[in-house]
């Protein structure tokens, strides 16, 4: 059996024509349906349906051989330990500082809200700069709008949530995209199937 660990919402949706293309269709929908553990059209395929944030946690300690993760959170969580053989150019966006539209370039030590912790104080202290950061869960656009913070570090795709809540995209940190992780044993213990797998995803990206 390979199971496979996948976000539900817009990696799910992404994942799922390449998916089927492995033959892989989940029996059940996870929008309509509780269950955590989604049967496959191939009996020796399941899917997880866990939070974005645990996909690398389940791979890494074996409990999914194979899972899909974007780079923003492989790299937050420190992904050493996985294998990342594919980039599945899924959930495609950019991992950007925004500040409000009005605000000065930011100078001095600058507070920053953000659920990408590492990431910023990596970045920041790249440039020189001394950084406050204040982790956060989501909803970071409303931390410059409340004084929270003077920036923040978030994903952008269509700059519709940072127009919205009149903030602008600044400098480009990243840009993301989805990756295929696998756990470094199930490599091993699971070439054959793993690699068969990995072949058909590769058609499938190359035929994109
Ligand atoms: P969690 O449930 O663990 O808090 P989340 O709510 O961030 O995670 P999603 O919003 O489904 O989960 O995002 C999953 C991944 O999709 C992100 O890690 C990122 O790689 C990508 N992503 C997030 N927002 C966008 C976006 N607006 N456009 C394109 N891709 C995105
Ligand atoms: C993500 C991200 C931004 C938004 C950017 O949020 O955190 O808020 O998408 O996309 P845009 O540039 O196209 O507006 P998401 O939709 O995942 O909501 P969440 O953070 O509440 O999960």
């Amino acid at each position: 059996m390979l199971t496979i660990a996948v976000s539900k919402g817009r990696i799910y949706e992404d994942a799922l024509p390449l998916l089927a293309e492995a033959g892989i269709v989940p029996t059940d929908d996870p929008k309509t349906c509780r269950k955590l553990i989604l049967a496959t059209t191939r009996p020796d395929v399941q899917l997880v349906i866990i939070r974005a944030t645990d996909v690398p946690t389940f791979v890494e300690y074996g409990a999914a051989d194979l899972g899909i993760a974007g780079k923003d959170v492989l790299i937050e969580h420190g992904a050493e330990s996985l294998y990342e053989p594919l980039d599945l150019n899924i959930a495609c966006c950019r991992l950007m500082t925004a500040a409000h539209k009005d605000a000065p370039p930011l100078s001095g030590r600058i507070r920053v809200a953000t659920k990408y912790v590492k990431i910023a104080q990596n970045y920041f202290a790249s440039q020189g700069i001394q950084a406050e950061i204040i982790k956060l869960y989501g909803s970071m656009e409303l931390a410059p709008l409340v004084g929270l913070a003077d920036c923040i570090v978030d994903l952008v795709d269509t700059g519709n949530t940072l127009k919205a809540n009149d903030l602008e995209p600044r400098e480009l940190i990243m840009n993301i995209s989805s990756r295929l992780v696998v756990n470094k044993a199930a490599m091993k213990m699971k070439h054959e199937a793993i690699s068969a797998l990995l072949t058909q995803f590769e058609k499938t990206l190359a035929n994109r």
